[in-house]
């Protein structure tokens, strides 16, 4: 089976969410958690941007030995340089250099013509191959670039010993067929690809970050980019735990693998909330508070009979302890009898339908009937007559 890398930009692409700004413990304590999850590699941060981010990179660096980590560079050698300094400690130093290479890019912010992006592009790279082993080269806003030019630059920068080479959808502009398209094109039309690796990273303006994502595997990307709970720039970048488990639960189709722990995907989406202050949404797949929830009698009694009824991911794989049922009033008796069973109550037949009437005018005035709820229920009906 082919192998994907996940690389995991929590702390560079992620950090960059309006409102977000982690210090150097939290920072440390997040890269430590990203390690236990077993990514591929760690994006620890921009080095030459603040002196505050070179030494969380420098620091992180030298704390990870099981995963490489990277920092993000601008074509300069002053970025090299201090990307070097802070990345040197670190087990598997590499470094990740971009350049815009879309005309909106290029006339408009860099103000260079084509000609001097491939030159600045190729000059970043020989002069990082100095110092790092691995070089891996990003095309910003490759996905509104022209493909030809697109394929012409890629093929300078392997030249010059680009080992990876980045695709993003920076503005979360593309289609997953289009973005599978880019791939294939590369591949087809660029010499010696076969000997790099192609990586992912979408943004997620228009909710296609994580099915671009997977596109992009399916059409021979070997790494992804990635935050935890989604988190980035604008409405954010892939989803590292979508793509994960996307690709865990259809093994069958996208016939991939990775190193990654599945079962500390809750505890990591639990500390980047708690830590960045980004609330998760309650409907978040994989990691949403009501990922596991059950709230309607049939779906209740389905997966009481048997889990993989409503069920396709089991809660356990991501670290979550067990499923819930949300006793609501879409709830079932099942739900309730197995709910009274639990807080350690025994009812006869006859009680639980009484409860189940009372239950129900209830739950017509109360969102959620709590554990405290349904207790003060039981009284009345055991007790109260
Ligand atoms: O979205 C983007 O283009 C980036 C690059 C710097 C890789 O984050
Ligand atoms: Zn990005």
């Amino acid at each position: 089976m082919r192998k994907i890398k996940f690389f995991d930009t929590t702390l560079r692409d992620g950090e960059q969410s309006a409102g977000v700004n982690l210090n150097l413990q939290e920072k440390l304590e997040i890269a430590r958690q990203l390690e236990r999850l077993r990514v591929d590699i760690i994006e620890a941060g921009f080095p030459a941007s603040s002196k505050g981010d070179f030494e969380a990179v420098k620091q992180i660096a030298e704390t990870v030995r099981t995963c490489s980590v990277t920092g993000l560079s601008r074509s300069v050698r002053s970025d090299i340089d201090a990307a070097w300094e802070a990345l040197k400690g670190g087990a598997e130093p590499r470094l990740h250099l971009f350049i815009a290479t879309s005309p909106i890019h290029m006339v408009h912010k860099l103000r260079m013509t084509p000609e001097q992006v491939i030159e600045a592009a190729v000059e970043a790279v020989k002069y990082a191959k100095r110092f790092f082993p691995i070089v891996q080269w990003s095309a910003e806003d490759a996905c509104r670039s022209e493909l030809p030019f697109l394929a012409k630059i890629v093929a300078e920068v392997i030249k010059a010993g680009a080992s990876v080479i980045n695709i993003p959808d920076t503005v979360g502009y593309i289609t997953p067929k289009e973005y599978g398209e880019i791939f294939l094109y590369l591949q087809n039309n660029v010499p010696n690809i076969e000997k790099v690796s192609l990586s992912a990273h979408c943004h997620d303006d228009l909710g296609m970050a994580v099915v671009n994502s997977l596109s992009a595997i399916e059409h021979g990307a070997t790494q992804v980019e990635c935050t935890i709970n989604g988190i980035g720039e604008r409405a954010g970048n892939a989803a590292l735990e979508e793509i994960a488990v996307a690709l865990h639960i259809r093994k069958d189709y996208y016939q991939v693998e990775t190193r990654l722990n599945l079962q500390e995907i809750k505890r990591t989406s639990n500390l980047v909330s708690k830590l960045t202050g980004v609330v998760v949404p309650p409907n978040k797949a994989v990691v949403g508070k009501n990922a596991f929830a059950h709230e309607s009698g049939i779906h209740q009694d389905g997966v009481l009979k048997e889990k993989t009824t409503y069920e396709i991911i089991s809660p356990e794989l991501v670290g979550v302890p067990s499923n819930s049922m949300v006793l609501g009033k879409h709830s079932g008796r099942h739900a309730l009898r197995n709910r009274v069973e639990e807080l350690g109550y025994t009812l006869s037949d006859e009680e639980i339908n009484q409860l189940f009437v009372r239950f129900k005018e209830l739950a017509d005035k109360k969102k959620d009937i709590t554990d405290d709820d349904l207790i003060a229920l039981i009284f009345e009906e055991k007790f109260d007559h």
